[in-house]
């Protein structure tokens, strides 16, 4: 599987670590960036992230700033992308089960990394469950 990362400067050591949690997991890993601390702005990474999914370069995104809330709300605007910002292991597999969620959204200020990889496991090995929700979700597109 192969799972598209991108982070603003509040969630960049955060997707390095989920980086290397995903390589030592036998994930591919297309990293988006940002790769330092400088001042960069979120919008232009969930573009990247959701533009990979939207392509099928990727099966997963994972974004992350130091809310998650920025980052999201970017990525919801690309048509098709279902990102759930999530702030604990419920949310993240709900958020594939009953939403279908294409990216993960996290916020590095808000949880701490065992939990975020926690999430990130959850997140990444739980289907879609019900079509009873397909209505829903096709009304989103539409
Ligand atoms: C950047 O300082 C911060 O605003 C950003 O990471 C995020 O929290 C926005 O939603």
């Amino acid at each position: 599987m192969r799972i598209a990362l991108g982070a603003d400067h509040g969630g960049f050591e955060l997707k390095n670590k989920i980086a290397n949690y995903l390589k030592e997991n036998n994930f591919e890993v297309i990293d988006f960036g940002t790769n330092s601390t400088d001042s960069v702005n979120y919008p232009v990474f969930a573009k990247l992230v959701g533009d990979s999914v939207i392509k099928k370069e990727s099966d997963f995104g994972i974004l992350i700033c130091g809310t998650g809330i920025g980052i999201s709300i970017a990525a919801n605007k690309i048509k098709g992308i279902r990102c759930a910002l999530s702030t604990n292991t419920t949310m993240a597999r709900l958020s594939r089960e009953h939403n279908n969620a294409n990216i993960l959204a996290l916020g590095s200020r808000i949880i701490g990394d065992l939990l975020a990889l926690e999430m990130v496991e959850t997140f990444l090995s739980t289907s879609f469950q019900d079509e009873r929700h397909l209505v829903r979700i096709n009304m989103l597109e539409d």
